[in-house]
């Protein structure tokens, strides 16, 4: 018989835990008879209020987890679809939409996504009202939400009080490890996903036990039948069973999948029901990561801009994006990141650079030609002039080539980021219409701020949720 380490948890004591977890979140009964009634009395109301004002809707529906039975009950909205013919131009569709929507809820707000939806109340739930198109063929959407009906008919075929139970707990699993929604903020796993997860596995526990094992890219389909065009990096591939030319799993980073993947074997080796609850992120002020920084022997680096009024969808990737490029431009200059964040507030971007020194050497070193061509007359009238910015030189190198070494003008990482700033293209958006707006400063030098703190945590906290804080010695 093989053993165990004696600490790791077995089968028994997953299930034990699985059961609790399960019991905890299930919504009662009658939550779910209110549910299923508003369901029906939302539909009714809008299909009403849709002849009265003589309204092209084919089609209203309740989809998503408060139609499968699938939500978690503090984070409950109900997805109302408003389907319209495909001929209805974009303009219309929205105007119907949104006064269809407005007939039914209290409190209504306009929301963006591709196109405008809106959220409000209905007998005190959260609904959004979100207009779609009525398409034939769910391989040949109109616009992002147009599959959305034939998911509904998919999972609900395939659901059973079971897999609906499974896909609550690793909703829940998920949404503790910090990988729950597609959001481009997050960059994680979707409800819909978690569905397919689990029709596929049929357990939580059987999907964690394939996940643990998992490489990334991770291929849950045969090679030939891969969606077409998946971006290099892409994480993990699962075609939607209603378009296999999309993958559903398209918003999933690999940096989530990686620590799902570790969360599954720890999970498995040691199941606890702390796993499934949610924990608050442990603050680091300013004055933390400063100390931090200090025992590091390293400095960082604010950049702040102001917030463009964009939906997070469209924000959070062109903030990345202006990350990655200025990440890229520090490793140019001799300041390559060790790490980099960033964050967002009401009215701010952060982007927050570890870098391993503050300033770089004066010295830049200019190559010249070889001794012996004619370039080297050039090269030396221009190194000999008196206004020259020359620190050393010229002199010939080891292997016989002229060189000298010049003054560089910026040499603390703020003044070399001030510098390109103006060439670096942030995109439209993020680009402010006053260059006074952008701020690069060091830390030492920027107010704290809730925005701040995040990228901070982000930057310098970084570790394992589940191995709990490392000893004050190595903080
Ligand atoms: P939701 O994001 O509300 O997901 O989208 P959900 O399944 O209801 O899960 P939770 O419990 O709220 O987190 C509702 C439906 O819209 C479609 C899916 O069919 C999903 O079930 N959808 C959503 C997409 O097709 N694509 C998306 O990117 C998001
Ligand atoms: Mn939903």
């Amino acid at each position: 018989m093989s053993s165990r380490p004696p600490a790791a948890g077995s089968d028994t004591d997953a299930g034990a835990v699985e059961a609790a977890v399960s019991a905890q979140i299930a919504p009662s009964p009658e939550l779910l008879e209110r549910v299923a009634r508003v369901r029906t009395e939302l539909v009714r109301r809008v299909e009403e209020a849709a002849k009265a004002r003589g309204s092209p809707l084919v089609r209203a529906l309740v989809a998503g987890s408060a139609a499968r039975g699938t939500f978690l009950q503090d984070r409950l909205d109900i997805d109302l679809f408003l389907l319209f013919p495909p001929e209805l131009p974009r303009d219309r569709l929205r105007e119907e939409g949104l006064a269809l929507g407005r007939a039914v809820l209290t409190e209504p707000e306009t929301r963006y996504a591709e196109h405008p939806y809106l959220r409000g109340k209905f007998e005190g739930f959260a609904v959004d009202a979100v207009p779609g198109y009525a398409v034939s063929d769910s391989a040949h959407p109109l616009s992002a939400v147009d599959r959305t009906p034939f998911h509904q008919a998919y999972l609900t075929e395939r659901e059973t009080p079971e897999t609906v139970r499974e896909i609550r707990l690793t909703k829940q699993f998920l949404r503790a490890i910090g990988v729950y929604g597609s959001e481009a903020r997050t960059e994680g796993v979707s409800g819909y996903l978690v569905e397919l997860l689990i029709v596929r596995f049929g357990t939580f526990h059987a999907l964690l036990t394939e996940a643990r094992r998992w490489r990334i890219p991770v291929r849950l389909t045969e090679p030939d039948q891969e969606p077409p065009r998946l971006p290099e990096n892409v994480a993990l591939i699962l075609p939607d069973p209603v378009d296999p030319h999309r993958n559903v799993a398209s918003a999933l980073s690999r940096r989530n999948l990686g620590l799902l993947i570790l969360a599954a074997g720890a999970y498995l080796d040691r199941p606890s029901e702390q796993w499934f609850e949610i924990a608050l992120p442990a603050r680091l002020t300013r004055d933390d990561a400063l100390a931090r920084i200090q025992v590091r022997g390293t400095h960082v680096t604010v950049v702040t801009l102001p917030r463009p009024d964009l939906v997070d969808d469209t924000l959070y990737p062109q903030v990345r994006k202006a990350g990655r490029a200025i990440a890229e431009e520090l490793t140019r200059s001799e300041f390559p990141p060790l790490g980099w964040a960033l964050a967002v507030d009401g009215s701010r971007v952060y982007l927050v650079f570890e870098v391993p020194h503050s300033r770089r050497s004066a010295v830049r070193m200019q190559d010249g030609p070889p001794a012996g061509i004619d370039r080297v007359g050039n090269f030396l009238e221009k190194w000999t002039s008196p206004e020259a910015p020359l620190l050393q030189g010229p002199y010939v190198r080891e292997d016989g080539s002229l060189a000298v070494e010049t003054r560089r003008k910026e040499q603390t990482v703020e003044e070399v980021l001030r510098g390109v700033f103006p060439r670096l293209s942030l995109g439209r958006d993020l680009t402010p219409s006053d260059p006074k707006e952008v701020t690069i400063q060091p830390l030492a030098e920027v107010a704290e701020s809730p925005g701040l703190l995040v990228a901070l945590r982000e930057l310098l906290d970084k570790r394992l949720p589940w191995l709990g804080r490392p000893s004050p010695s190595r903080a």
